[in-house]
């Protein structure tokens, strides 16, 4: 924890590819001081360095062992998050990580363990949580309003063509990306459904496949059947072989009443006829990036850091996290071996 709370934070990023622009546009919006920036490829790190007025590094063990850093932001290929959140926390040093947690159940809760062994804050980006729709349906959830969940859906129906992959060297891959659809679009909708039932899972049978001719080795389409146990049913769709990037669906059918929403707009609808609904706000936040990025990384990037002070506690710490990591982890498990794909472990 940081004991001066006027002192600005010295932070990094360590990843300077698509992602990085929301978490360094967030450290300058909350006028923190961006120490450096770290890149394998130097010339990523350098534009990055330019843009921000810092220093570079292409080396984050040499970054982190030259420089004072209270917390690093982890933008990286999926099967690194967790080796380089561990070398951060050893130091002392903070963690933002970008979801997913890695590309495994094992080496997220190591690195869960590891900080709370050593009390180092560790988060994880889960930045649709603070979307004005989903903090509707959450706060009426908790207050009761609803009831309890009975059943809930998602669809996501996005476009990630050949291009998408082609111009990435680990995206498309089992080893580096750990699958497709599901770890890396569809993630936010599963976590925005878990985390409104926030019950223990009980089964889940799933199905994962590669239905059209991408370059890439891991699943396009996926669909899925989770059960919990206190009875609440999940049934999900998502696929990114669609045209565009459709609004994600979601609808939770409560005992109280029903609750639709996307990332932008969402309406409750209670038995007695009541409506509350919430839209997003587009001036308020937002710092750029692509649309289904959606639009709160900085909600998310403020609050870590007020949990870095002290203000308050972290919302989306690693243990809170692993909730959904292990229901993404099990959906692989579970669909590899269900369905025409060969496992991520084979
Ligand atoms: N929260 C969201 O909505 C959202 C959206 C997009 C991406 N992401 C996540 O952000 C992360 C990064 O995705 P991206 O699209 O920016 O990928 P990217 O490939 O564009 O960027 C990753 C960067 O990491 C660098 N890198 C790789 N190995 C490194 C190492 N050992 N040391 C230093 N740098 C290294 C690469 O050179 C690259 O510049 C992923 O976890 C992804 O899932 C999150």
């Amino acid at each position: 924890m940081i004991k001066d709370v006027k002192k600005k934070l010295r932070v990094a990023v360590i990843g300077c590819g698509r992602i990085s622009v929301m978490h360094l546009g967030s450290i300058k919006m909350l006028d923190e001081e961006l120490v450096c920036v770290c890149d394998i490829k130097p010339d990523r790190a350098e534009e990055a360095a330019e843009k921000y007025g810092t220093k570079a590094y292409t080396d984050y063990i040499e970054m982190l062992d030259n420089e004072q850093l209270d917390a690093v932001h982890i933008c990286l290929p999926h099967y690194i998050h967790c080796k380089v959140a561990t070398e951060a926390i050893k130091r002392g040093v903070a963690v933002l990580s970008e979801k997913p947690m890695d590309v495994n159940y094992e080496a997220a809760e190591a690195a869960v363990a590891l900080a709370k062994e050593r009390n180092v804050l560790f988060g994880i980006v889960s930045q649709c949580r603070y979307n004005n729709s989903a903090v509707l349906v959450k706060r009426a959830l908790e207050a009761g309003k609803l009831g309890k969940i009975i059943s809930a859906r998602s669809i996501l129906t996005w476009s990630r063509d050949d291009a998408y992959y082609a111009e990435s060297d680990w995206k498309g891959t089992w080893d580096k990306e750990g699958g497709g659809v599901v770890i890396d679009q569809a993630i936010h909708s599963i976590d925005l459904v878990n985390w409104m039932i926030g019950d223990e899972i009980k089964s889940i049978s799933a199905n994962l496949c590669k239905h059209s001719n991408k370059i890439c080795e891991v699943e396009d389409t996926a669909e899925g059947f989770i059960e919990y146990e206190g009875g609440a049913v999940y049934g999900f769709y998502c696929m990114n072989n669609y045209a565009v990037d459709e609004p994600i669906e979601i609808i939770l059918q409560c005992e109280k009443g029903k609750a639709v929403f996307d990332y932008d707009d969402a309406v409750i609808t209670y038995n007695d006829g009541a409506v509350e609904q919430a839209h997003q706000d587009f001036s308020a936040d937002y710092n750029g990036g692509k649309d289904y990025w959606g639009f709160q990384h900085v909600r998310q990037i403020r609050q870590f850091y007020a949990a870095l002070r002290g203000e308050e506690p972290l919302d989306i710490s690693g243990e809170e996290a692993l909730k959904t990591h292990k229901l993404i982890c099990a959906i692989y498990e579970n669909g590899t071996r269900n369905g025409k794909l060969k496992s991520r472990n084979a």
